[in-house]
């Protein structure tokens, strides 16, 4: 069945020049083409689409044009709350959506909130603090280094370095600085986990599907104790990914685990990507979840789900297949339709 599928979206190209303050500002927005190949996997399946980019003219074009659904992949600009935006509008209209809701996605930007639901639900996460400035820094932390300092409301890097592990207080007290600084918001102070990194690709809502789960290492001689997947990593192409990870069932299945289980307790929908880290005994911890991971041809994401045989056009269509399924739109279109046609010939009869 054809849709009118409104994509929502934000594109590098728009960001405020008054958020360009770092390297790293726009890294988690759309570049133009990811955009398009979406309209085009959409298209090919006999959808038709509306762009929706993001900004001020949103509300008046979903008013203006009927869509049945839409495809979110609009991150927002600015706040904890920013992923929340689209989701929120899209609620108050009425208009069905891929993904999670405002509460799942304002919740998993933020990952001390994120990581006290999953704790309190037993999944192993690093311990960790939030502080708004290095002034909040207790004389002890409770916590041995290496540390691990981080922004508590991004995504896709931003923020994180290889500084990003810190040896030693001096070390500690220049990273939250540096984070509360230059990106406005408080820093997570969080136990270093040093080994394996992986990364987990999710879809589904009663029944939650993984791809194969994706290993990411250094591209150099590295040991894991000192490997941040981070932004200076990405920029070199220091980073190789195995997928699926070369690793015993035993421990993709607890990998597996820790994945599905936070989806679930976070109560994401549709889709996710969760970070997995090792800690020195082997135990694999939840790092973060992304409700709405990227989609671009470098994106975890769709490299995974291409891992498991799902090309990139299936997994737009799976997506918008699996909210479809979720909010049940074939059954409400046809129940719309045999109203329309009954009051037409109730007036026909008139
Ligand atoms: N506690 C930790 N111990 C060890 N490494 C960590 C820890 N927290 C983060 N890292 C490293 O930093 C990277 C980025 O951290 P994180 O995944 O929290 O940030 P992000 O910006 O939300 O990521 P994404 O790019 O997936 O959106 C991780 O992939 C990992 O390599
Ligand atoms: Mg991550």
């Amino acid at each position: 069945m054809g849709f009118v599928v409104g994509l929502a979206y934000n594109l590098k190209k728009d960001c405020p020049r008054s958020e360009m303050v770092v390297e790293d500002a726009d890294a988690e927005f759309e570049e133009q083409a990811t955009v398009d190949r979406i309209a085009k996997a959409l298209r090919a399946a006999g959808h038709r689409v509306v762009r929706m980019p993001y900004g001020p003219g949103l509300l008046s074009r979903l008013q203006r044009d009927q869509v049945d659904i839409v495809f979110n992949i609009a991150e927002g600009w600015d706040g904890r709350c920013r992923e929340a935006i689209v989701p929120a509008i899209l609620e108050s209209m009425g208009i069905p959506y891929t993904g999670s809701d405002p509460l799942t996605l304002a919740v998993c930007l933020d990952k001390a909130v994120t990581k006290a639901i999953v704790s309190s639900y037993g999944i192993p996460t690093p311990r960790a603090i939030k502080v708004e400035s290095t002034g909040d820094l207790p004389e002890h932390i409770g916590m041995g280094f290496p540390l691990f300092a981080k922004p508590a409301y991004e995504g896709s890097s931003k923020g994180v370095r290889s500084s990003s592990k810190v040896n030693d207080r001096e070390e500690l007290v220049a990273m939250v600085d540096w984070i509360t600084g230059t990106y406005r918001q408080p820093a997570i102070v969080e136990e270093f986990l040093p080994g394996r990194e992986f990364t987990v690709g999710t879809l589904g809502n009663r029944e939650v599907e993984t791809f194969p789960i994706m290993e990411v290492r250094p591209s150099a001689d590295l040991e894991p104790d000192s490997f941040v997947y981070c932004y200076n990593t990405k920029h070199n192409n220091l980073e190789r990914f195995l997928c699926p990870a070369p690793i015993p069932d035993d421990l993709a299945a607890r990998i597996r685990d820790v994945a599905v289980r936070a989806f679930r307790v976070l109560e994401c929908r549709d889709l996710a990507r969760v970070d997995v880290r090792l800690d020195a005994a082997g135990n694999p911890h939840f790092l973060e979840i992304n409700p709405l991971p990227g989609l671009s041809t470098v994106s975890l994401f769709p490299i995974a789900a291409m891992a498991g045989g799902v090309s990139f056009e299936d997994l737009v269509l799976r997506i918008l297949d699996t909210a479809v399924a979720r909010v049940n739109l074939v059954a409400c279109a046809a129940a719309q339709e045999a109203m329309t046609r009954r009051s037409r010939s109730a007036l026909a009869r008139s």
